[in-house]
């Protein structure tokens, strides 16, 4: 094999509890006037009116827009840019879940290269760098924060869509697990499934051949010896816990650990990128108005099954970095048993078992198949090749519960 690796990171990267405190010096340095982009909830909360207040006395003024919409439906954007281009923002800061950080990142793109944000959507359509951004997480989730891509809910599109592009990569990311604290249990579940499955999917996505212009042609180019660094140690992180973060909202190491494996996740899948459990997850969202983090949770062990012939290795290290023993078993059972592993944590914290659970009906199965097909920039990603077929009898399994049909066609191979 030969060794190759990228990352695309922030600037600055800082994690760590308290972390909050360092936005003030770290924005003094990039502007005069920022936009705040967060929601509703954080708005009325006075940890956020403390650190927005840290801001003027270095010498920044700032506005904060606090109507972001979980999801983020497009229009909500429109009056975020509309909000920063009447201050004259030349700084964007995010603040929120992932939600709040995606608006931030399209709000910094359109305030320095104008138009919509449909005349981005794809990979590489951003022209140029976008005004600075800060970007400060407060769920263990998306990974937003280091992450090039942005995803919204556009009313013309039938599924959600991303924003593909190393210059939306934020300038400077704070991460402070003190701002998870707040975080519901169900919250906690569903962001911390989706920064699992982040990890696990860049780390059994596609290694493609790395030719001297790779890192060109894919914003999401596939597993690499940086990403898979980030993560398994992302998948430590946060096997040892999630579950505990859920159960005791006030467990500060769990809380601290789950937040540094979230980043970790969104470092590894920031250039290698995610696949099959994020594209199904798209159309799910779209019909069912789940959560995005519950969707592709209840997804990922199908696709694990669906995959682990491309991936047996890759799926046992997982097991390894999990902390499970799986001395004396054969390749086949060790990527079994993480299997096993990853629906029973999931399961342990509530995440529904099928797609039915998130209320797919029967008639919706070929209509899912088709449009998780429609996400190219996933579905090329994925470790499998996978056809229309083929997509119909993963999606199949995951409405019928149905992982031992995928493992039994495994064994026959
Ligand atoms: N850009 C990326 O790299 C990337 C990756 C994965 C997902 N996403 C996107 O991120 C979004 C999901 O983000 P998310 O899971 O962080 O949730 P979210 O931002 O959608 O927020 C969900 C809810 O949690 C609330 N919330 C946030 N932080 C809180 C806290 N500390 N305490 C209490 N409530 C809090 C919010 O107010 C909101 O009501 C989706 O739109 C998804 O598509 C982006
Ligand atoms: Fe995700």
């Amino acid at each position: 094999m030969t060794l190759f690796g990228t990352l695309r990171t922030p600037r600055n990267l800082v994690f760590g509890a308290g972390q909050r405190h360092a936005l003030a010096g770290y924005a003094a340095a990039l502007g005069r006037s920022a936009l705040v982009v967060t929601d509703a909830r954080l708005a009325a909360d006075p940890e956020f009116t403390d650190i927005v207040d840290s801001l003027g006395p270095v010498g920044l003024e700032a506005i904060v827009f606090a109507e972001t919409i979980a999801e983020l439906p497009v229009e909500c954007i429109d009056k975020a840019v509309e909000a920063g281009r009447a201050h004259g923002a030349d700084l964007v800061i995010g603040i929120g879940g992932g939600s709040c950080l995606d608006a931030a990142k399209i709000a910094a793109l359109l305030l320095a290269h104008g138009g919509k944000a449909s005349d981005y959507y794809g990979e590489f359509k951003v022209p140029g760098p976008v005004l600075p951004l800060i970007l400060m997480p407060t769920t263990s989730g998306t990974g937003s924060e280091v992450t090039p891509v942005a995803v919204v809910t556009d009313p013309d599109r039938a599924v959600k869509v991303g924003i593909a592009s190393p210059h939306l990569i934020s300038h400077t990311a704070i991460c402070d697990p003190d701002l998870t604290r707040t975080c519901p249990r169900g919250l906690t579940a569903v962001s911390g499934a989706d920064a699992l499955t982040h990890a696990i999917e860049a780390f059994t996505t596609l290694r493609r051949q790395p030719t001297g212009t790779i890192v060109h042609e894919h914003v999401f180019l596939g597993k690499n010896a940086l990403s898979d660094h980030y993560a398994l140690l992302a998948i430590s992180h946060i096997a040892s816990s999630l579950k505990r973060a859920c159960d005791d909202g006030n467990d500060i190491e769990a809380r601290e650990r789950l937040m540094f494996g979230a980043m970790a996740a969104g470092l590894a899948f920031g250039t290698a990128g995610t696949a099959a459990a994020h594209a199904v997850q798209y159309p799910i969202g779209a019909m069912t108005h789940t959560p995005h983090g519950a969707g592709v949770a209840v997804m990922m062990p199908y696709v694990m099954e669906f995959n682990r012939h491309h991936c047996e290795a890759e799926l046992a290290e997982i097991g390894r970095a999990m902390g499970l023993d799986l001395s004396g078993m054969t390749t086949f059972e060790q990527a079994s048993a993480t299997i096993d592993a990853v629906d029973d944590l999931f399961e342990s914290i509530g995440i529904p078992r099928t797609i039915a659970d998130l209320g797919i009906t029967a008639a919706q199965l070929p209509l899912v198949a088709e449009q998780a097909m429609g996400s190219v920039r996933l579905i090329k990603n994925n470790p499998r090749p996978i056809e229309l077929e083929t997509m119909a009898i993963l999606v199949k399994a995951a409405f019928a519960n149905d992982r031992a049909s995928l493992r039994a066609a495994a064994t026959q191979r």
